[in-house]
């Protein structure tokens, strides 16, 4: 690859920086100062811009958990961005597998790598995802018989043509349940509680198919191990 596309790729300097950088003699190939951009460059080399040795990401996989406050978006928008709570070079590349309210917290999976983030989501895959709810009125009794029956036959929500796939609920008091949805639907957790007269006041998602968020605090996050990234294959 050449030097200055290899600077653009393993730092946040753009090809026309990396080229300035290269003419102020701050990069060293190999304990060399070279200052060409189209020199090339292989995985045997030792790059260096100023003191710091270089190295080339491959494609990354981030488990967050996301505090409130933060969006989901690739857009700079009113809030925080969940990519800017990762403290790894070039996380404009990263993009959320599927998106969480500003408002919910919880476990945001963050990649590069496209199909992978095709393959969570997709709802042919099954992989579940739970949330844990809080409720505005209890749900017990017959009321809850019935939304969990209304749940696992499929909602028809409003604005949508088909029903959504079967979700589980599960009540852990009257008024905290736990949700598992195949899917994920703009707003789908808030809107089906609605669909039964409820309200949403808090939503905290659990997991994501094998994943849990374990001991992750609000707004740390990890990489995933190999063996967890290769789960959703
Ligand atoms: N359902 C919602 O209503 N909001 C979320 O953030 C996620 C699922």
């Amino acid at each position: 690859m050449r030097l200055d596309r290899f600077l653009s790729e393993t730092t946040d300097l753009t090809r026309g920086l990396a080229k300035k950088a290269l003419h102020r003699g701050e990069v060293t190939v190999n304990g060399e100062v070279v200052k060409q951009p189209a020199q090339h460059v292989g995985e045997q080399d030792r790059v260096h811009l100023e003191e710091e040795l270089l190295v080339l990401v491959g494609l990354r996989y981030i488990m967050l958990n996301k505090p409130a406050g933060v969006e989901c978006s690739a857009r700079r928008g009113l809030y925080p961005r969940a990519i800017e709570l990762i403290e790894l070079p070039k996380v404009e590349r990263l993009q959320t597998v599927g998106r969480l309210d500003v408002d919910t917290t919880g476990m945001v999976l963050l990649t590069d790598d496209g199909q992978w983030s095709h393959r969570v989501t997709s709802p042919r895959k099954r992989c579940g995802k739970v949330y844990r709810v809080s409720l505005a009125e209890p749900l017990e009794g017959e009321a809850l018989e019935n939304a969990v029956a209304y749940f696992a036959e499929g909602v028809l929500l409003d604005g949508e043509e088909k029903p959504i796939r079967p979700a589980g609920l599960t009540m852990l008091t009257p008024v905290d349940a736990e949700l598992t949805l195949y899917e994920g639907k703009y707003h789908q957790v808030k809107r089906m509680f609605g669909a039964i007269g409820n309200r949403v006041e808090a939503l905290h998602r659990v997991s994501i198919g094998p994943l849990s968020l374990d001991e992750l605090a609000p707004g740390e996050w990890r990489e995933l191990t190999d063996a967890e990234v290769a789960a959703f294959s």
